[in-house]
């Protein structure tokens, strides 16, 4: 039996491991082993994953017997917003922040993403060459957005990406990762007795309304507002760097998207670097209810299931040659947001983000490239978000 995650090929940053082809062609299911032990469902093709993430059998919950996690649960790490619950709780509060993400809402903030991205790049050039993409552009970016949305003071970016770096990773201890949320938690309670006193134009007002209200409890809001602090950063800037080390890999991709003055060409890319990527790339991770019968196979009540959407997304039966990063490709129905009730609250947003980059990055710098070879790039293998630490680049 294989042990899951397993290791790319050094060779081949931004694929899945070659193993997880492999089992992909064997069958839709098979059994992997975990680090505890445990002997979870690993779903490897798309059409089951997409099943199965709709499916109300399978639970999100973390506490819950045979919930094939990551690594050794942190202390309190049930209590990160509604991605760790199940309907009808998640929905619950879900729905009290769905209309700040909304498409048309977040379509408004285009100007400001844009004004943002230029000022950064101003910066970059006027700086030292080389630089690291990633400190100087890649987490600005998608910080400056969230904290600007959810009403955050960026002047705190340190410490609130210093936690989240931490939350992601699954080599920092279950107590130290219990410590960054503890922390984080902390500042966002912080935070909202602020927004209470003083309401502004802001996500955050909005939760501490509701709180006042009685509609939502202090413990729940700080969740909340953690959740969307983490996951509107930590994923678009990792999007940010990856997607540009892979763009200089595939040099006549770069020069199609360069020269291209077509939106759809952007928005096309957008979805191709998404699909080919899949940053989330530990798996979307459930436990099952009850017994489910699916391709030939029982999940029994009280197993734990994976969905594998990286190789989900390069599965040979729904992408034409799935392992080419292909701009132009039409009808690209990838998984790289998840499926279901879980689906990514922040995909309008994490799409525009990454339009306006990719549109406006490489234009601006045409000359831009690696400063270090690929193999000297330190790769997120050890994060449940792929990406890259450093990307030195020069110009
Ligand atoms: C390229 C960037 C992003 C990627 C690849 C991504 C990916 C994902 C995935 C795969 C899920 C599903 C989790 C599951 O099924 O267990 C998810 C959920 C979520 N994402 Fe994103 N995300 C991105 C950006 C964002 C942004 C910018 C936000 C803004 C706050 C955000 C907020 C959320 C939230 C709140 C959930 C939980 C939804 C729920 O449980 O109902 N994400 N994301």
């Amino acid at each position: 039996m294989h042990t899951f995650p397993m290791a790319r090929a050094a060779s081949c940053p931004f694929d899945p491991p070659p193993q997880l082809k492999d089992l992909q062609e064997e069958a839709p299911l098979t059994r992997v082993e975990l680090w505890d032990g445990s002997t979870p469902w690993l779903v490897t093709r798309y059409d089951e994953q997409r099943t199965l993430l709709q499916d109300p059998r399978l639970s999100s919950v973390v506490t819950r017997p045979g919930y094939p996690s990551p690594a050794p649960l942190r202390p309190g790490a049930d209590s990160i917003g509604f991605i760790l619950m199940d309907d009808p709780e998640h929905m619950r509060l879900r729905r009290m922040v769905t209309a700040p993400f909304a498409m048309k809402r977040v379509a408004a903030m285009r100007p400001a993403v844009q004004r943002i991205v230029d000022s950064l790049l101003d910066d970059l050039l006027a700086g030292p060459n080389p630089v690291d993409l990633v400190e100087a552009f890649a987490l600005p970016v998608p910080s400056l957005v969230i904290c600007e949305l959810l009403g955050v003071p960026y002047a705190d970016h340190d410490l609130f990406q210093a936690h989240s770096r931490n939350l992601v990773s699954r080599s920092v201890s279950p107590e130290d990762r219990g410590a960054s949320f503890g922390a984080l938690n902390e500042y966002l309670t912080g935070l909202l007795d602020k927004k209470a006193a003083e309401p502004a134009e802001d996500v955050l007002s909005g939760l501490a309304a509701r709180v006042t209200a009685g509609e939502l409890t202090r413990r729940e809001a700080a969740g909340m507002g953690v959740l969307l602090l983490i996951a509107g950063h930590e994923t678009t800037a990792n999007m940010i760097a990856l997607g540009t080390a892979a763009l200089l890999e595939h040099p006549d991709q770069l020069a199609l998207l360069r020269s291209s003055d077509d939106p759809a060409l952007v928005g096309s890319a957008v979805e191709e670097l998404l699909r080919y990527l899949n940053i989330t790339h530990n798996g979307r991770r459930r436990s099952a209810v009850e017994d489910i019968e699916i391709a030939g196979e029982t999940i029994r009540a009280g197993e734990g299931v994976i969905m594998a959407n990286d190789i989900g997304n390069r599965d040979p039966a729904i992408f034409d040659n799935p392992d080419d990063l292909d701009l132009t490709r039409a009808g690209n129905r990838h998984v790289a947001f998840g499926f279901g009730i879980h689906q990514c609250l922040g995909q309008p947003l994490a799409r525009l983000e990454l339009q306006v980059v990719y549109s406006t990055l490489y234009r601006r710098i045409p000359t831009l490239r690696l400063a270090a070879g690929l193999e000297k790039i330190p790769f997120k293998h050890d994060g449940s978000v792929y990406g890259v630490y450093e990307l030195p680049v020069t110009w």
